[in-house]
Order: C-alpha cells, then sequence, then structure tokens
C-alpha cells in the first residue's frame, strides 16, 4: 500500500469514530471515503446512511451498511467526504469524482459535514480545474457564457447533468462562487465555502490530525 493510500485509510478510521449509534451518516464519494464503509461497517452501531453517488450506495451495502435514498425530510448528524483540495481558510475543491452537486447537497444538509484526507490535498491556493455540472439543455449557450469551462467528456451525472470544468483563475474562490451560482444552466460547482466544514480530519506522515474549523487553527 502506497503512503497516500495508508493516509486515506487512516483518516478514514479516524472519522469513522466520530460516528455514534443511531445517527443519520452522509456518505461521500472518492477513493478516501471508499475505507471509511468498511470502517464504519466494523464498527457494528446501528445507522441510518444516505450515499452521495451510486458508486458509493454500492460500496456501503457491500460492505453491509443500511442505505436509504436521500430525501432530507430530517438533517444529517454527520457527513463525511473527500476533497480535491483543501485551501488554509478552509475552501475546498470537490468534483473529480464527478459527485460534487450530490455530495454539496449531502454536506449541506448535515449538522456537521467532516472532510478526510491525506496530506497532499492540502494546498496553498486553490488551482483549476473547478468541476462543473450543467444542464444538457443549452450546454453550449452555458460553456460561451462562462468563456473559461470545457466539458470532461463521459458519463453525465447520475440527475443526468454534463460534467465540466471551469479553468480560469480561482484567485477569490467567494466571487467565484457567486459568479458560477449566478449562471444559467450551472446546477452546481465544486467550490465549497468554509462555512460548510465543521472537521477537516487529515493524515500525513502516519499521523492523524484533527482540526475543529471553529477553532481557527490553520493546517498548513
Ligand atoms: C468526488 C469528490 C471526491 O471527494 C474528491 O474528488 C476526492 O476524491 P479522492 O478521495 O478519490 O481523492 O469530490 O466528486
Amino acid at each position: 500500500m502506497s503512503p497516500i493510500e495508508r493516509d486515506k485509510r487512516a483518516a478514514a478510521a479516524a472519522a469513522a469514530n466520530l460516528v455514534e449509534a443511531g445517527m443519520r451518516v452522509g456518505l461521500g464519494t472518492g477513493t478516501t471515503i471508499a475505507p471509511l464503509m468498511p470502517a464504519l461497517a466494523a464498527r457494528g452501531l446501528k445507522l441510518r446512511c444516505f450515499a452521495s453517488s451510486p458508486a458509493t450506495e454500492q460500496a456501503a451495502r457491500a460492505a453491509g451498511l443500511a442505505v436509504e435514498p436521500f430525501e432530507g425530510r430530517e438533517p444529517l448528524d454527520i457527513a463525511i467526504d473527500g476533497a480535491d483540495q483543501i485551501a488554509p481558510d478552509g475552501w475546498l475543491i470537490k468534483g473529480g469524482g464527478r459527485a460534487h452537486t450530490r455530495e454539496k447537497i449531502v454536506a449541506a444538509a448535515a449538522e456537521r459535514f467532516v472532510v478526510i484526507a491525506s496530506g497532499d490535498k492540502l494546498v496553498e491556493r486553490l488551482q483549476p480545474p473547478v468541476p462543473l455540472e450543467l444542464t444538457a439543455f443549452g450546454v453550449q449557450a452555458t460553456l460561451r457564457r462562462l468563456a473559461t469551462a470545457r466539458l470532461r467528456g463521459g458519463p453525465v451525472s447520475p440527475d443526468g447533468g454534463v460534467i465540466a470544468d471551469w479553468v480560469g483563475p480561482v484567485d477569490d474562490p467567494s466571487t467565484l462562487d457567486t459568479w458560477l451560482s449566478t449562471t444559467p444552466g450551472v446546477v452546481e460547482h465544486g467550490l465549497f465555502p468554509r462555512a460548510l466544514v465543521s472537521d477537516l480530519v487529515v493524515a500525513r506522515n502516519d499521523a492523524v490530525e484533527h482540526y475543529s474549523l471553529s477553532d481557527r487553527r490553520r493546517w498548513i
């Protein structure tokens, strides 16, 4: 196992220990989250799990977790997910695995959103690409309006959205967040604000560090 895989596994195991019996748990998508499912199942707790992608749903069920369709009538107690990039000010880029729309809905529905990562995800500055999900209707008009975005190719999202990437600058995430969110045809983008994140669990150099974002400590 590579050091990064070891770190992902360690971060996932630490996050699994934050989950308590009876919780409604949102599950993210990706290779960092993959070891979370068996780690959670191994705890033997009675849980209600909600997956952010078909792949996660399948993996969670295979691990023996009870997964329900996500409607969101009640808040989730906790959601746990990975990230592509984590900036020192807490902004994230997510969606490398095409699941950012559902991931953001699940994260926003949770009372506690825990981001888990190996150390390579910590960056000094966010860099493009920022994943986008666009409506298939009028996709070329949306791309023309965005100007610096390109289609990624590959399958559409589970909700029929076309996956693309913003490849322009990400110097000011807050302004870009507003611009992307208000561009017609953009279903969702992969910039996640610090305000959404409750905790960061990062594993690097064989040690796990847990930051509560309310304490405003920097991790770089
Ligand atoms: C999927 C995501 C993932 O959390 C992100 O891409 C990180 O993936 P990985 O854990 O495989 O490095 O946002 O849409």
